[in-house]
């Protein structure tokens, strides 16, 4: 043995993120903000790789997903799965979180000073894993990442540039579960985010005009555009 064994490794920037991502998970676990960790059986942090291209944004744990530790494992779990798989990506692909960490006693709605307190684990999240577009599910979420846009059914499917970001709102996976109907709007919105994607994951191309807020459905941002919108200083970062 030369000794040069016993040195230190400098950690990847990869493998920081990984771990400075398990760090906040683990203060999460341990979470006593709000009155709902009283109540949890385990608080959901969230799964996936970081970084990821994709981010998806629920409301809150349930049943299931309190059991569990794991975000999006019941019945909405798997639409969400089959939405996924409909537009090539899977569960391990993306990155799956909550506005609220904990589960609501009854799965009642979030109450503000709830999703107050919770906030900064989900920005520290958002920095680390540096998502290319951000799905936002349901009208708690939008409340909370979006206000003031307007309400889920006059803005899902529609892209809002944040920073660079796209955040598309959609309908909750539950909301279709309860009424079918809003189904083909989900799918229809999802394939706008594969399609989104696809322009914007190959080579960037240069920039060429300012973006348009929010984008009408039919065409969503194109790479220089995006480009252009982290560029612009003016934009209002309420993630962020
Ligand atoms: N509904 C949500 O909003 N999140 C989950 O994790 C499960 C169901």
């Amino acid at each position: 043995m030369d000794g040069s064994d016993a040195r230190p490794q400098a950690a990847s920037p990869e493998g920081q993120t990984d771990l400075e991502l398990e760090a906040v998970h683990a203060r999460i676990r341990v979470c006593t903000l709000c009155g709902l960790h009283a109540s949890r059986t385990q608080a959901v942090p969230g799964s996936g790789p970081v970084p990821a291209d994709v981010m998806i944004v629920g409301e809150a744990p349930g049943f299931n997903e309190d059991v569990q530790g794991l975000p999006f494992v019941g019945a909405a779990g798997r639409l969400l799965d089959t939405l996924l798989e409909q537009i090539g990506l899977s569960r391990q692909q993306v990155f799956i979180t909550n506005i609220l960490k904990c589960r609501p006693p009854q799965n009642r709605d979030p109450m503000p000073t709830e999703a107050e307190s919770c906030m900064p684990y989900l920005r520290h999240q958002f920095r680390l894993i540096r998502p290319k577009a951000v799905l936002v599910l349901g009208r708690h979420a939008l409340e909370r990442m979006l206000p003031g846009v307007g309400s889920i059914s006059r803005v899902h499917g529609e892209f809002f540039m944040r920073g660079g970001v796209a955040f598309m709102p959609c309908y909750h996976p539950a909301a279709a579960l309860h009424n079918g109907g809003l189904l083909n709007d989900l799918q229809r919105d999802f394939d706008r985010v594969r399609s989104y994607l696809d322009r914007l994951l190959p080579a960037p191309e240069p920039v060429s005009a300012a973006p348009a807020e929010p984008i009408p459905p039919g065409g969503g941002p194109t790479p220089a555009e995006t480009q252009a919108a982290a560029a612009d200083p003016t934009e209002q970062l309420t993630l962020l």
